[in-house]
């Protein structure tokens, strides 16, 4: 295998790398992409290097003339999607790789569709493995335009198609001299010479702060130029000041441009936080807690609209409530069609409502500081990737009232500390009995109380809901918010559902302060609650009269910490409504 001779290796070292004078060429970033034995994997041997060093760092920037080139890749195991979705940076070009032998697959639709909707305009197609069918031109031919055939409606501004030997490194540096027909550029020329339409360098200033000190903050630059003296907008935070110095490690800078990581100090003391974009005063980036993004949905479980996720812009993390998407896209028309929820490989548009205020630019404008991932609270398992469309206006036109008497004053008054007591467990296990117990208890001992109970709230404020997993969530998260109104009242609250899920519990924990959720597991054995079967329920379901049924054919997520567990298998209502009331004079929520 052969390698470029010119790596310059960033991987150790960033300043090697921006101190030389390559750093005033424009940035050029590529991303490799193609199905696993496209020659994807050769081509990014080829392109990086060999070494530990170079495979780990999984980029590496590539002199080529008159342009700096920073190829990205990720692990060859990796599939289509996560390659693109985690590179460090959007890409302007991306190298498809594709294997002779097989074509255009049913597949590489899907692939297109995606890069167009990332809004990488420029694809060089490699179609590899030529050689293995003599280097025939019709075949080459062929994958051309059936690629043209499927991307006609995708917008690219350039499809350029090239035979690359990926694994003899042909037509990558030099010319394959065994491919007489082919009169066009390698692969590396055809990266100098595609004309873009607009660098991440040329647009405004946006440094994304991975870390921050009184005296500086040290981020990376996703686009525009930064020179001491320019005027600065810090967002989410909305402070203003501007650059007194630029540095990379030790060494300063007279200025910097996109693709460096560098440390700003400022004019003035700022506290700064981690995760705020600092960006050009003149064309900062906006900030909001509402969103319309285009999502791409990658997990096997599907988006449950309405359950809280984790989102994460460049450095900030929110908590993201996902709604029901507005619509999803046909990969094949591109048209809108309904949709109540995403599935792995669709997307859609959906609102999204965020717990905290974060700096974001429209994707459209740009494609760093407009694209977001997508993680599962419990798991952390990336599950979807965002592109924002645009801050929903209507948050910005409803403010928070400041009110005078407060959750602290109305408790005081009541001679309690209010909580929320999340009693979960299977239908049967006992939940709304205890609940029932202990309020009588609190209620005897002049205690302010309410109770919220699945089967009540079902038939009024949640009466459209059913148990789907989707109506479960949604069920859960509307009972949390009217439990933490009741705490803002100073109640101590008893919520009796099922709860089946452990992400909405920890949502609902969430949204209370420290100390205010209670988990109780009311942990019956499913035998138990069967045999019990108060309702009649557990026979139905077991006879397939009733479908979703908790425990039968819908999962049941144990508490892993609950503050309490009760077996209540050894332990009669009272007892266990006993235990609780201990519990809440320990710890202070109640007279002792
Ligand atoms: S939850 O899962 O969404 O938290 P919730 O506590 O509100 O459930 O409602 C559960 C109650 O609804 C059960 O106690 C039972 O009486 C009734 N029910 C009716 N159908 C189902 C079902 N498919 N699964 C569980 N409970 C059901």
């Amino acid at each position: 295998m052969t390698h470029l001779p010119f790596y310059t290796d960033i991987a150790k070292s960033d300043r090697a790398a921006y101190s030389s004078s390559d750093s005033n060429k424009p940035l050029l970033r590529v991303v490799v992409c193609g199905a696993g034995d496209s020659g994807k994997a050769a081509l990014i041997g080829q392109l990086l290097g060999t070494s530990e060093e170079a495979l780990q760092a999984h980029y590496r920037y590539v002199d080529c003339g008159t342009r700096r080139v920073l190829i990205t890749a990720t692990a060859v195991q990796d599939t289509f999607t996560d390659a693109l979705i985690s590179s460090k940076s959007s890409a302007d070009i991306a190298v498809v790789m594709i294997d002779a032998r097989n074509g255009v697959l049913p597949q590489t639709r899907w692939d297109a569709v995606l890069l167009s909707q990332l809004g990488i305009k420029n694809i060089v197609l490699g179609i590899n493995t030529l050689d293995l069918n003599g280097y025939k031109k019709s075949a080459f031919d062929k994958i051309e335009s059936d690629f043209n055939a499927l991307a006609r409606d995708l917008n690219f501004s350039s499809v350029t198609a090239l035979p690359i030997a990926a694994f003899k490194g042909g037509n990558i540096t030099t010319k394959a001299t065994e491919i007489p027909w082919f009169t066009g550029q390698t692969l590396l020329a055809a990266l100098e010479n595609i004309q873009l339409d607009q660098t991440a360098q040329e647009k405004p200033f946006r440094m994304i702060v991975d870390s921050a000190t009184e005296s500086g903050a040290t981020g990376r630059i996703v686009s525009g130029t930064i020179a001491p003296d320019d005027k600065v907008k810090l967002l989410p935070s909305i402070k203003e000041s501007s650059v007194s110095e630029i540095k990379a490690g030790d060494d300063l800078l007279g200025s910097a441009t996109t693709g460096q990581s560098v440390t700003l100090s400022f004019a003035n003391p700022l506290k700064i936080s981690t995760g705020e974009i600092i960006s050009a005063a003149s064309h900062p980036c906006e900030i909001s807690d509402q969103f319309r993004a285009t999502i791409f949905w990658m997990s096997d479980n599907e988006l449950l609209p309405g359950r809280t996720y984790t989102m994460k812009l460049g450095a900030m993390t929110a908590q993201a409530t996902i709604a029901q998407p507005r619509h999803a896209i046909d990969i094949d028309t591109m048209d809108e069609r309904a949709a109540r929820t995403l599935e792995k490989n669709d997307i859609g548009v959906c609102h999204l409502n965020l717990d905290r205020q974060i700096a974001f630019d429209p994707f459209v404008e740009n494609r760093d500081t407009g694209r977001f991932t997508i993680t599962d609270l419990l798991t952390n398992e990336t599950v979807g990737v965002g592109l924002i469309d645009f801050a929903l206006r209507r948050a910005a036109n409803i403010h928070m009232q400041a009110l005078d008497i407060d959750k602290h004053a109305r408790s005081e008054l009541k001679g309690q500390r209010p909580a929320i007591l999340w009693f979960t467990g299977l239908s049967g296990s006992g939940k709304s009995t205890i609940a029932n117990a202990l309020e009588q208890k609190l209620h005897a001992m002049g205690h302010h109380t309410a109770i919220l109970d699945g089967d009540n709230v079902r038939h009024g404020l949640n009466q459209d809901l059913g148990f789907t997993d989707a109506d479960r969530v949604e069920n859960i998260r509307r009972v949390s918010e009217v439990g933490k109104l009741m705490v803002e009242a100073g109640l101590i609250v008893l919520v009796s559902f099922i709860s089946p899920f452990r992400s909405e519990r920890k949502m609902a924990r969430q949204m209370m302060e420290d100390g205010e959720f209670v988990e109780i597991h009311v942990d019956t054995p499913l035998e138990i609650a069967e045999q019990r079967d108060v309702k009649g329920l557990y026979a139905k379901a077991r006879s397939g009269e009733l479908k979703n049924f908790t425990g039968i054919d819908s999962p049941y997520e144990a508490p892993q910490n609950p503050e309490i567990r009760l077996a209540t298998t050894n332990q009669s209502p009272e007892e266990a409504a006993d235990e609780l009331l201990i519990f809440l004079k320990e710890n202070k929520y109640i007279r002792p």
